[in-house]
């Protein structure tokens, strides 16, 4: 089974303005929106991105029919500018998309150790070839550190009680499977909370192995460095971590003078570098909900470079 891809329509109603252009898929995943791209404008070609490797196997075989079309890389969408204009040798393109998070198959292998359902070594990383895991986030890092990820990452509630149980626990023997860490977090608190307390842990633990939010932030800049004017940007995020960042990045480049409130003359010379297209964040309607209840909390955002 394929990662079931969301918001296509939308993606494409804002990706697309030209039937020949050249896009740029930085999460391409299972392939699924690629797919959309590459039937809904028949010249176009698209250059995907994606730091699995797996993904990348995945995709070949499902988009092998449109051969040349497409362009593989195995990368970060944080070095975009340099995969693209220095790698590959394009000039500007006209689309970007990110889809972020994680595919179903890396959720349902337990070997790589996102879930909490799951038995299966303490991993975590999207790119295999990284050498940061989850292994060291739970052993290593400071209980300090620990509390702050959990909290900024993942909303955790108790998060200082659950750090300490955790540091407790390893003083004793190295915590190595996701079950040992579920049954040391959940430990002491009541039946009803523990799976939303275990998602929320998991989630931050990953976050931090992938540095999502840094990568996301650095990812979004190098998009408009390769943009074409006219060409657009397509954010589809599921954590309001994530959100957040393409909220204030798109604000923050659809301004012009970003000084401080209060200055009376503009100290900045900032200069804007977008228009926003989605006055409001698009969400997934009811009917794909129900079909595909991992779009629930999905938003689009998107953006044209001027
Ligand atoms: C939600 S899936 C994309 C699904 C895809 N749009 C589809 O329709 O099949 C997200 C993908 O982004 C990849 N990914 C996450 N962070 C990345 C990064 N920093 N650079 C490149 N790929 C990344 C993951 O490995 C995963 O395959």
């Amino acid at each position: 089974m394929f990662h079931r891809s969301v918001l296509v329509q939308k993606v494409l109603e804002f990706l697309l303005t030209a039937d020949d252009g050249v896009y740029v898929d930085a999460t391409i995943g299972d392939g699924g929106h690629t797919l959309a791209i590459l039937n809904a404008a028949p010249k176009a070609t698209v250059i995907g991105i994606d730091s699995d490797k797996s993904a990348l196997e995945t995709t070949k075989e499902r988009l092998k029919f449109f051969g040349k079309r497409l362009e593989l890389v195995h990368g970060d969408f944080e070095n975009l500018d340099d995969i693209v204009l220095g790698q590959l040798g394009y000039g500007s393109v006209d689309g970007v998309l990110f889809d972020l998070g994680l595919r179903s198959v890396m959720v349902e292998d337990r070997f790589r150790g996102f879930s909490f359902k799951k038995p299966g070594p303490l991993d975590m990383r999207f790119n295999t070839d990284e050498t940061l895991t989850a292994y060291d986030v739970v052993n290593r890092y400071s209980p300090e550190d620990l509390e702050r990820i959990l909290r900024e990452y993942g909303d955790v509630r108790g998060a200082r009680k659950i750090v300490e149980k955790i540091v407790d626990a390893r003083k004793k023997t190295p915590i190595t499977t996701t079950e040992q860490l579920a049954e040391i977090v959940v430990a002491g608190l009541p039946q009803r909370v523990h799976t939303d307390v275990l998602a929320r842990v998991f989630q931050a633990i990953r976050i931090e192995v992938n540095r999502e939010f840094e990568k996301l932030e650095r990812g979004l800049y190098a998009a408009l460095e390769i943009l074409r004017p006219g060409g657009r940007l397509v954010v589809i995020s599921y954590h309001s971590g994530e959100d957040r960042i393409v909220k204030h990045f798109m604000a923050t480049e659809s301004r012009d003078c970003i000084c401080p409130p209060g200055l009376p003359v503009c100290r900045c010379g900032h200069k804007r570098q977008i228009k926003i297209l989605t006055k409001k964040v698009v969400r997934p309607s009811q009917e794909e909900i129900k079909q595909n209840p991992r779009a629930r909390s999905a938003r689009l955002r998107a953006a044209e470079k001027l």
